[in-house]
């Protein structure tokens, strides 16, 4: 996974600072060249609207709702449903992914939040911006260890960062078992077996291998409960 957003010098600062930027700011020009999901928008934009979706988008947004005062950075946003849960709970929101169409159409969704095209690896926010922050199915496909020592540091003390990500459960043919177990069709169908299709080669954890890289990047208190017949973990942890 590339630094496309970095390279093309995502702002830097404080979330104020991006909330308060105008336009777009990150990559522009040919920058996310090269992003498959830049040419799914369309797609992901039709999955959340999804009844599992909307289950891992809740179960997901629930460990940030109680976070003391203070904005919420979701990473990867896609369609912008995870903003959008925050800044209808009353919170600044900033949302932040690789793919410009991606925030373009993020914003459609809640014109009230922030967005920035950035990489989760290279997040252009201060160290402790951030009281919440979520990532959702987008964890395994960033370089995971560069990925989670920017969630610590741009979370302050005793923030809480929520992780819906594919474990090594997670393949084409547990996802065909699953739709298959749970009768589901259509476009939430092609999504999960298409995500676990085009994930083969992407870095998939063990519950316990997640546990060891968040405790290793400055996290205390994992709890990680596996989702969808062990296929996905949806992990929470606190900041130390
Ligand atoms: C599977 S989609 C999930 C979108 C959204 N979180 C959801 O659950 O609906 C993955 C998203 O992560 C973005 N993405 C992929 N690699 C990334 C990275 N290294 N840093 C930030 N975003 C990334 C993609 O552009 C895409 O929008």
């Amino acid at each position: 996974m590339n630094d496309t957003a970095a390279a093309a010098g995502a702002p830097s600062g404080s979330a104020g600072a991006a909330a308060s930027a105008s336009g777009m700011p990150g990559a522009p020009g040919g920058a996310n060249r090269g992003n498959p999901f830049e040419s799914l928008v369309d797609f992901f934009d039709a999955a959340r609207r999804t009844a599992l979706h909307d289950r891992l988008v809740s179960a997901c947004y629930a460990p940030i709702a109680p976070a003391p005062p203070g904005p919420h950075l979701d990473v990867g946003c896609g369609a912008g449903v995870l903003v959008a849960r925050s800044i209808a709970a009353g919170r600044t929101a900033v949302g932040t992914d690789l793919s410009l169409g991606m925030c373009r159409r993020a914003r459609l969704l809640e014109p009230r939040a922030s967005f920035a095209v950035a990489a989760f690896e290279h997040l252009p926010f201060a160290t402790g911006a951030f009281v919440g922050l979520t990532a959702m199915l987008v964890l395994h496909l960033a370089d995971g260890k560069r990925a989670m020592a920017e969630a610590a540091r741009v979370l302050r003390p005793g923030g809480v960062v929520s992780l819906v990500t594919q474990s090594t459960a997670w393949t084409e043919a547990t996802a065909r078992a699953l739709v298959d177990q749970l009768g589901v069709e259509g476009t939430e169908r092609e999504f999960y077996i298409g995500s676990a299709r085009s994930g083969e080669a992407n870095r998939r954890y063990a519950p316990e291998e997640l546990t060891a890289e968040l405790a290793l990047h400055g996290f205390r208190d994992a709890v990680i409960r596996p989702e969808c017949a062990g296929g996905l973990l949806i992990a929470r942890a606190t900041r130390r």
